[in-house]
């Protein structure tokens, strides 16, 4: 099991949901666990690719392996190439989770969540990536590069690889996403 320290940056008012800051300006270290050997796989469009290059050396900071689906240039690309990789890497079962990065992190959400065995979404606030791991088991997150500040993202990132699922009446619920039942 792999161990680190998450320091929580002060420009979201997550550490204060949480109930770990009463200052602004002070940086409060959280221990957390990132589960061994977790592989990510990530992937990015040409609005993307540089959040997603600050998002590989956050993973390398964290010792968390990954591999890199591309694309790294600005040059015009499909998102939904990138997306539907990522997600069949993560459906497939060689990778834990997936991180994606697009201008807004809609389309590739969209497209991952084509993928059977995929709960993505696009995710902007801290709050809501602990949540969509806690109750739904958000397996690959979609992160906008045009909307997120870097900060933010990265955030929101160290959340989602913390944040275990909480099973129990989630588990029936997300049970449920997958067999297609109401
Ligand atoms: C590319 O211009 C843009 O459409 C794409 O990055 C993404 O925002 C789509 O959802």
């Amino acid at each position: 099991m792999g161990t680190g320290t998450l320091t929580f940056d002060f420009d979201s008012d997550s550490a204060y949901v949480a109930g770990i800051a009463t200052k602004p300006d002070v940086k409060v270290p959280v221990p957390f666990t990132i589960g061994e050997a977790m592989k990510i796989a990530i992937g990015a469009d040409h609005a993307g690719y540089q959040l997603k290059d600050s998002l590989k050396k956050l993973l390398d900071e964290l010792g968390v392996i990954y591999e890199d689906f591309g694309t790294t240039s600005a040059q015009s690309v499909d998102y939904p190439d990138f997306a539907r990789a990522v997600a069949q890497g993560v459906a497939g079962g060689k990778f834990d989770r997936g991180i994606l990065v697009c201008g807004t992190g809609v389309g590739m959400a969209i497209t991952a969540n084509k993928v059977p065995g995929v709960r993505s979404a696009a995710i902007v606030d801290t709050d809501t990536a602990k949540l969509s791991r806690e109750h739904n088991d958000l397996n690959v997150i979609a992160l906008g590069a045009r909307v997120l500040p870097e900060s933010r993202a990265r955030e929101i990132v160290k959340t989602f690889l913390q944040t275990p699922f909480e099973g129990g009446r989630h588990a029936a619920r997300v049970s449920k996403i997958e067999s297609g039942r109401t």
